[in-house]
């Protein structure tokens, strides 16, 4: 489904980029258990992209399952972004997001990420960039074979395409009648405090198919409570410009994204960090901890398949969250951070499920 049809029916509800966290792995498992409406890769640097990163495509890999998928980007120079975006729309990606939002010192230093909210000339220039990316791509996907990469970015581009099950030899885009890149933009409040109406209404004037707003200011990072009340502010100036809006923060159960949604008047909503260990928050259902181990060995058989050159250790972290609320937890959590191989795991299945 092209993003923008997404919008025409009920409220959007989507998982959020988490840089880290939801990898191609993360994302394949919550898709079998409960598919969001949208899903989102973790950002990735332009300049990154641009300058022959190879080990960035890893976090570039998807399945075709996940579908409607975004591509998410960050970075500071707007001539990256037009290369990144070509490359995107290359691998397939029914959507280009710009990360204008990251708190992260190592991002916001170099002025990228939520400093662009204090850099409205810049973060302009990005736009612009990424938006002719998009559009000349969709003119003539043959242009990205006028990118001149190297054959080491060209040979992992083409592992990416064989594992999203695309045709290496014919672009993605040529392969479809019309299937319109989705351009959009995902931000917070302000820096110090809320400037939501000078900041988006400055982003709507882009028209950007929508804008994901996390309801925090950078200096919050993620500190406090989400400001509702200013995403419902920013609805209004997006809704006024024709953009849709998914609010962001805080949101723990399907049932309150939707109250959400109404209250504040958004299209939809991102959920981020109450997904972790809970896939069934996007179809409301209560699991089993026979559920959350079976949930547990899927994702770490995605991890080793898709990322058998990784280290086992960052699993550890999403199985401590599902077996979170579990009568042992304390002994549990004693095991898991030793883990480190699905057959370990294994030994645990009766600790887990009993
Ligand atoms: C570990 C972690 C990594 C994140 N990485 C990204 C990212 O790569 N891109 C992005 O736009 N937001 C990122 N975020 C922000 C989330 O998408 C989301 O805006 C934030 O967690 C608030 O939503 P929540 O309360 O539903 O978690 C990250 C958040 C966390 C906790």
């Amino acid at each position: 489904m092209e993003i923008v049809d997404l919008f025409s029916g009920n409220y959007v509800v989507a998982l959020s980029p988490m840089d880290g966290i939801t990898d191609a792995a993360f994302r394949k498992t919550q898709v079998e258990i409960a598919k969001p409406d949208l899903v989102f890769t973790e950002f990735v640097s332009a300049e990154g992209l641009a300058h022959n990163a190879v080990r960035l495509f890893d976090q570039l890999l998807y399945s075709p399952e996940e579908r409607p998928i975004i591509g998410q980007i960050f970075g500071k120079d707007p001539d990256s972004f037009y290369l990144a975006s070509i490359i995107l729309c290359h691998l397939g990606f029914d959507g280009v997001d710009i990360n204008m939002g990251c708190p992260a010192k190592k991002v916001t230093q170099h002025g990228a990420g939520a400093a662009l909210i204090d850099r409205p000339e810049v973060a302009a220039k990005i736009i612009l960039a990424t938006k002719k990316g998009i559009a000349d791509y969709q003119n003539n996907p043959k242009i990205f074979y006028k990118l001149n990469l190297k054959q080491k970015v060209l040979d992992i581009i083409e592992r990416n395409l064989k594992y999203s099950n695309i045709c290496v030899e014919t672009p993605y885009m040529a392969s479809l009648p019309i299937h319109p890149i989705s351009f959009s933009i995902k931000t917070r409040l302000g820096v110090s405090e809320p400037v939501v109406d000078r900041w988006i209404s400055h982003l709507c004037s882009f028209s950007p198919d929508f804008i994901t707003l996390h309801g925090r200011t950078l200096k919050q990072g993620y500190s406090g409570l989400a400001n509702w009340d200013e995403i419902a502010k920013a609805a209004i100036i997006c809704h006024n410009s024709n953009v849709k809006i998914l609010g962001n923060g805080d949101l723990t159960s399907l049932n309150m994204t939707r109250e959400y949604c109404a209250k504040y008047d958004t299209d939809g909503a991102t959920i981020g960090r109450a997904a972790m260990g809970n896939p069934w928050i996007f179809n409301n259902k209560t699991a089993s901890f026979q559920e959350k181990y079976q949930a547990m060995l899927k994702h770490a058989r995605h991890f080793t398949d898709i990322f058998p050159h990784r280290r086992f250790d960052p699993l550890r972290h999403h199985f401590l969250l599902y077996v979170s609320g579990h009568p042992n937890a304390s002994a549990l959590r004693q095991e898991i951070v030793k883990l480190t191989s699905i057959d370990q795991l294994c030994t645990l299945e009766a600790a887990i499920t009993d």
